[in-house]
C-alpha cells in the first residue's frame, strides 16, 4: 500500500469539514491496525469525525477498510445464511430463541456475539450461565454446526475485523463512540466479515438503548441499512421499542430461562412477538417460505435450541445458576404499573453483579431483575413488584437507588405499546 500519506494531512483534511478520499481511508485504517498510525493521531480523528461526520460513500469505504483488515469467513453451507443484530437493550434476550427458530424453519444462522458493556447485557454472558456451554469456538467448528445444527451463536474470532476492535476500545475512553457512521460502520464491518448473505438488524430505540428518540434510531438504521447493501449483503433494519425491558427478566441465568419458555410455546408476549417478527423478516431476506409463530408453537426450535447447547458442550437440561440472595421491592399503592423504565432496570441488573463495567470483569450468571408486573397491569399495595437476585447482597442499596423513579403505579392505565415501530428494507 502507498506510503506517500501522512496522519495529519488526514486528520486536517477532516478537521476542516473535508471528504476523505478512498485512498486516505484505505490508508489510515491500514496503517492504524498495524500500529503505524498511533492511538493519539486515530484519537483526534475519531473527534474530527464524531465532530464532522461522514457521509454515504466515505462510511462505506471505511467499513470495507476495517473488513479488509481481517479475515472473511467463508460459510459455505447448503442453506441460505442469515443473522441478526441488536443494538442492544435491556432484557434483550431475542437471539436465544430467535437463532433456533430461523434453523428450525430452514436457514443457517451464523450468530457471531459479543458480551455485555454496561446496562445492556450480551448474549455470551447469557449463554455462559448455561453449564459446560463454550463461547469460543475455531472456524471450521462454526461451518461444521452451522451444517450440522443450522445455528451457532459463539464469540467473534480474533481475525474478524481487527481494526474495529482496536478502534472502538480506543472510542471507548475518548468520547467518540456516539457518532452514527462510526457506529455504523463497527457494528457492520463485523457482520459482513462474519459471512452471512443476509442480515436483519433491530435497531432500538428508547431510554434502555444507545439511540433514545426514533429520528436518531432512523439515522443509525439507514446507515446501517445502505452499508450493507453496498457490500451485497441483503439487509434490512426494523426499529424497536426499548423503553420497556423486555420480557419479565434482565439478566443471564434468568433471561436464558425466559428464552426456554418461549422455545417450549410459553413465555412473555413481547418476547415472542418481536421473535417472530424477525424471524419472519429472516426468513423473507433469506427466500424461504416458513411460519415461524407455527414452528416456534411446534416444539421443533426447542430440539434446535437443545442440538445448538450440546454442539458447544452445555447440557441444556441442567439447572440454571440461581443467586443466593433475593431482595423484593414491593408496589407502593393499589392501581396501574403505568412506567417501567428501561434503563433504570438495566442499569440495577448491572449493578447487582448481571453486567460489568470493564471488559475483563466477570458477570455474576444468577443476578438480575425480574419484573414481576409489566406496564398496563393492575397491582395492589406491597404486592412484589420487582424481584432484584445476587450473590452479593452489598449490592442491592446501588440497585435500588438506580430504580428510584423508574416505576410508577396510577389510576389511568399507560397508552399501550407498539413494539415494533418501523422497517427498513434494502
Ligand atoms: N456496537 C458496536 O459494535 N460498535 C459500536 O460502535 C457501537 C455498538
Amino acid at each position: 500500500m502507498s506510503t506517500h500519506f501522512s496522519a495529519v494531512d488526514v486528520i486536517r483534511a477532516k478537521r476542516d469539514g473535508q471528504r476523505l478520499t478512498d485512498a486516505q481511508i484505505d490508508w489510515v485504517i491500514d496503517a492504524y491496525t498495524r500500529g503505524t498510525v498511533a492511538d493519539e493521531q486515530m484519537s483526534a480523528l475519531a473527534m474530527a469525525i464524531f465532530l464532522n461526520g461522514m457521509d454515504a460513500a466515505e462510511t462505506a469505504r471505511w467499513t470495507r477498510a476495517m473488513v479488509l483488515s481481517g479475515e472473511r469467513l467463508d460459510l459455505h453451507v447448503d442453506r441460505p445464511t442469515v443473522d441478526k443484530h441488536s443494538t442492544g437493550g435491556v432484557g434483550d434476550k431475542i437471539t436465544l430463541p430467535l437463532a433456533p427458530l430461523v434453523a428450525a424453519c430452514g436457514a443457517a444462522v451464523p450468530q457471531l456475539s459479543g458480551r455485555g458493556l454496561g446496562h445492556t447485557g450480551g448474549t455470551l454472558d447469557k449463554l455462559e450461565s448455561v453449564p459446560g456451554w463454550r463461547a469460543r469456538l475455531t472456524t471450521a467448528e462454526i461451518t461444521a454446526q452451522l451444517g450440522e445444527v443450522g445455528a451457532v451463536v459463539c464469540a467473534a474470532t480474533e481475525g474478524l475485523a481487527p481494526a474495529d476492535r482496536k478502534l472502538y476500545a480506543l472510542r471507548d475512553v475518548t468520547g467518540t463512540v456516539e457518532s452514527v457512521p462510526l457506529i455504523a460502520s463497527s457494528i457492520m464491518s463485523k457482520k459482513i466479515a462474519e459471512g452471512a448473505e443476509s442480515l436483519v438488524l433491530d435497531v432500538k430505540v428508547g431510554s434502555g438503548a444507545f439511540m433514545k428518540s426514533l429520528p436518531d434510531a432512523r439515522r443509525l438504521a439507514e446507515a446501517l441499512v445502505s452499508i450493507g447493501v453496498e457490500h451485497g449483503v441483503r439487509t434490512s433494519a426494523l426499529l424497536t421499542d426499548m423503553s420497556v425491558p423486555l420480557g419479565r427478566a434482565v439478566g443471564n441465568a434468568v433471561e436464558v430461562a425466559e428464552s426456554v419458555d418461549v422455545l417450549r410455546g410459553g413465555g412473555p408476549a413481547d418476547v415472542v412477538e418481536l421473535t417472530v417478527a424477525l424471524a419472519a423478516e429472516m426468513l423473507s431476506l433469506a427466500g424461504i417460505s416458513a411460519d415461524p409463530a407455527a414452528v416456534l408453537a411446534s416444539g421443533e426450535a426447542y430440539e434446535t435450541w437443545a442440538r445448538m447447547i450440546r454442539a458447544q458442550g452445555g447440557d441444556p437440561e441442567a439447572p440454571l445458576p440461581v443467586a443466593a440472595h433475593r431482595h423484593v421491592v414491593p408496589a407502593p399503592a393499589d392501581g396501574v404499573l403505568t412506567s417501567l423504565d428501561a434503563y433504570a432496570v438495566g442499569v440495577a441488573a448491572w449493578r447487582l453483579g448481571a453486567g460489568r463495567a470493564r471488559k475483563e470483569d466477570p458477570v455474576q450468571a444468577g443476578a438480575g431483575v425480574l419484573c414481576l408486573a409489566k406496564p398496563g397491569e393492575r397491582v395492589q399495595a406491597g404486592q412484589p413488584l420487582l424481584e432484584l437476585r445476587t450473590d452479593t447482597p452489598d449490592a442491592v442499596p446501588g440497585a435500588l437507588e438506580a430504580l428510584e423513579g423508574g416505576y410508577a403505579v396510577g389510576d389511568e392505565p399507560p397508552r399501550s405499546r407498539v413494539l415494533v415501530l418501523d422497517t427498513l428494507r434494502g
